[in-house]
């Protein structure tokens, strides 16, 4: 079954070919991050602005790099959510206009689940097992029962962890989006300085403490030292993500770990839990980075297992920004 899968929710238009939920034929990915970067942030009319301009030309460019037309499609799956409003629109609509035009079946895909899916690109990752999202809108941990069954068992109750990420670079004058820039500038730097790692019972989380440190321990420094700061910072989340994703997975009975979402492409994080993983006796998946950030392949990859269980979505299918899994 070929899938096309289109992903609109924030700053990257994203159109995808996908064979069978597992294999890539096309991955298009048009980023909008310099567009925003003067602003320090997503602005969302922009981003939605610029996704009614793209949205066509990424589509077109996915079929034809994954050699197809649209009769070869079987299905369109697109984001519904969560995400901004008017981006999310976007996606949305393209995605009903082909699907009524060609005749194909619809499925509204859940942005979050998708971020889950992109472990299976590629990989022959099977559930049950427990995935650690970690992106610029939300950080969670979630069970993953079978490909349809999706459980959140610990969220952040303050800022996600790549916002958090992307503020503390703000502070240290790191240009946007900050998380690549402090996994850049930690590489090699001992992180020496003790920011606090927020206890909270169970699996929630919390970045919101650790973020006012940084600023406190910045207004405090004559001269603060940047990339020990940096290297700190990070440190500090990447340890709590790692105790909280293997102390989940123990407590659920799994024996599987899937990391996702955009903060996934950090190397501490990426070795902080190969090590814990190896060490508890886990398997650890890790997606490529390119399937870490936003991307429409693990949009497909996520509505095929929904298209094969025999759903789809109507054209009234509408978009849900605040929406959870
Ligand atoms: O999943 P994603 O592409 O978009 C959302 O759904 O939010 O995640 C974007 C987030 C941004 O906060 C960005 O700073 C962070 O992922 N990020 C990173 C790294 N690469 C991207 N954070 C830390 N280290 C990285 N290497
Ligand atoms: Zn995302």
């Amino acid at each position: 079954m070929i899938i096309l899968g289109i992903e609109t929710s924030c700053d990257e238009t994203a159109a995808a070919v996908v064979k069978d939920g597992r294999h890539v034929i096309s991955n298009i990915i048009a980023s909008q991050v310099d567009i925003h970067a003067p602003f320090g942030g997503v602005v969302p009319e922009i981003a939605a602005r610029r996704h009614i301009e793209c949205i066509r030309y990424i589509v077109d460019e996915a079929l034809t790099s994954a050699g197809v037309t649209l009769p070869d499609i079987d299905a369109y799956a697109v984001a519904n959510g969560p995400g901004l409003a008017g981006a999310l629109l976007v996606g949305l609509n393209y995605a009903k206009g082909l699907a009524f035009v060609n005749q194909k079946p619809l499925i509204g895909v859940n942005h979050i689940e998708g971020h889950v899916c992109a472990n299976f690109l590629e990989t022959e990752l099977e559930p049950p097992f427990l995935s650690l999202v970690v992106s610029g809108g939300h950080t969670s941990l979630i069970t993953v029962e079978d490909y349809e069954t999706y459980r959140v068992v610990g969220s952040t109750r303050d800022d996600a962890a790549g916002e958090a990420f992307d503020k503390v670079a703000r502070v240290l004058g790191l240009p946007y989006p900050g998380g690549p820039e402090i996994d850049k500038i930690s590489r090699g730097t001992e992180p020496t300085i003790p920011f606090p790692r927020a206890k909270i019972a169970g699996f929630d989380f919390s970045f919101s403490g650790l973020k006012t440190a940084v600023m406190q321990y910045i207004k405090k420094e004559e001269s603060p030292d940047i990339p020990t700061i940096a290297a700190s910072f990070q440190k500090a989340v990447v340890d709590v993500l790692t105790d909280k994703a293997i102390a989940a997975c123990q407590s659920e009975g799994f024996v599987k770990i899937a990391l996702a979402g955009g903060v996934a492409c950090n190397n501490a994080l990426r070795d902080s839990l190969q090590s814990a993983c190896i060490q508890k006796n886990i398997e650890l998946y890790m997606p490529k980075p390119i399937f870490c950030t936003d991307n429409a392949a693990m949009i497909a990859a996520r509505g095929f297992y929904s298209i094969k269980n025999g759903k789809s979505d109507g054209l009234n299918l509408n978009a849900f920004p605040g929406r959870m899994v």
